[in-house]
């Protein structure tokens, strides 16, 4: 059994994949507001979709549920049909970083302990195109509740989840990169532990009485019971925060000089070839289509002289954050291949 299928074996069947409950979902959505009547709602990093279940249930709506996982994805399909609900929900397995959706196709985007997987400004930054206009994101995301925590989480979380910041810091950053912020609440130390550290807990012990565990496995397992403990200790100062966003189409997101254009497409996050979306709710929407830019191209200019900097490592990071976000803002045909050459080039520029 390699590392990876030794962690996520331990994830299997749990209730969920990371901290949260039923009764903190139904308040993310109480706090959303009126939502109407016909939603089109996506949940990325379903995981086995204790989340996708209440939503469908609740909202009545479909809900389209992703997740990188397949053996999740399977359990969040049986739940589905035993709780009479697989006509609502859409499964399918996919990278949220890489989504083949038409921008605008949805009103509601929901993601559950999932956004730290590529930071949280990034991921809103990622998905944002994804809105409709009036559209709204409810996420959930790790959360420093003080301004100076105790030395132990500080310097756990900082190799962990060196991305994360305050309840202020990700309301700014979901505010510039397009957001306006409705509310906040923290989710309740329960959430951490009754679906999901306790039963991890106990898997792990069965894991360790069933396996004779090798050396990087032991590791896994010690760095997830250190983390148990270090929530054990220190709740107060840290937790998860439930984010409530609204997107702000007044948002002055960066503005980009017209020139000549790499790219002016931009029919989905991916696959440009798949066509613009026709629908009404599409970028048609001419307040939404200039202010997001989805007309602006990106000079070949800019990117010309993005790739010469000679820069560090930090600024490198720095460049490809900025460049990840004008690329999916403007839904540039192979983003991939202009992210992939940015990271040649600048690797070049360290080297000499
Ligand atoms: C912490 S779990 C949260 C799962 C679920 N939302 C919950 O609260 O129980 C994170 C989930 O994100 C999924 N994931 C990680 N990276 C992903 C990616 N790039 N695309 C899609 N899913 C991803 C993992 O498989 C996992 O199910």
């Amino acid at each position: 059994m390699t590392p990876e299928e030794a962690f996520f074996s331990l994830y299997e069947g749990l209730p969920r994949q990371g901290p949260g409950s039923e009764s903190s979902t139904h308040e993310a959505l109480r706090r959303l507001g009126k939502l109407p009547k016909s939603l089109r709602v996506i949940d990325l990093g379903c995981g086995s979709g204790a989340s996708t279940l209440l939503l469908a249930r609740e909202l009545n709506s479909p809900v389209v549920a992703i997740d990188q996982h397949a053996p999740f994805l399977e359990a969040l399909a049986s739940n589905a049909e035993q709780e009479g609900l697989k006509s609502l929900i859409q499964i399918r397995q996919g990278d949220f970083t890489q989504l083949d959706e038409s921008p605008c196709s949805y009103d509601l985007i929901w993601s559950e302990g999932a956004a730290y997987l590529v930071g949280f400004e990034q991921a809103l930054t990622l998905w944002r195109p994804l809105l409709a206009p009036g559209g709204r994101v409810a996420l959930t995301e790790l959360t420093w509740l003080v301004p100076t925590p105790s030395d132990e989480p500080r310097i756990f979380w900082k190799k962990a989840y060196p991305g994360m910041t305050t309840i202020a810091g990700n309301c700014s950053s979901a505010e510039r990169v397009g957001f306006r912020v409705l509310d906040t609440f923290t989710l309740p130390a329960d959430d951490w532990w009754n679906e999901y550290y306790r039963p991890l807990r106990r898997r792990i012990a069965a894991f360790r009485a069933s396996h004779t565990v090798p050396r990087t496995i032991e590791a896994i397992l010690s760095e997830t019971e250190r983390e148990m403990h270090i929530v054990e200790r220190y709740s107060k100062e840290f937790g998860y925060v439930f984010y409530l966003l609204e997107l702000d189409e007044n948002a002055q997101l960066d503005a980009i000089e017209d020139e000549e254009p790499v790219s002016t497409q931009r029919s989905s996050i991916r696959d440009p070839s798949r066509g613009a979306a026709t629908s009404s709710r599409d970028g048609g929407t001419p307040s939404r289509k200039s202010k997001l830019g989805s007309s602006a191209p990106l000079s070949r200019r800019s990117v010309i002289e993005t790739l010469n900097v000679p820069v560090d490592w930090e600024a490198r990071v720095q460049l490809e954050r900025k460049f990840t976000q004008l690329v999916a803002e403007l839904g540039l045909i192979r983003a991939q291949e202009l992210i992939a050459t940015i990271r040649e080039r600048v690797e070049a520029s360290i080297d000499s």
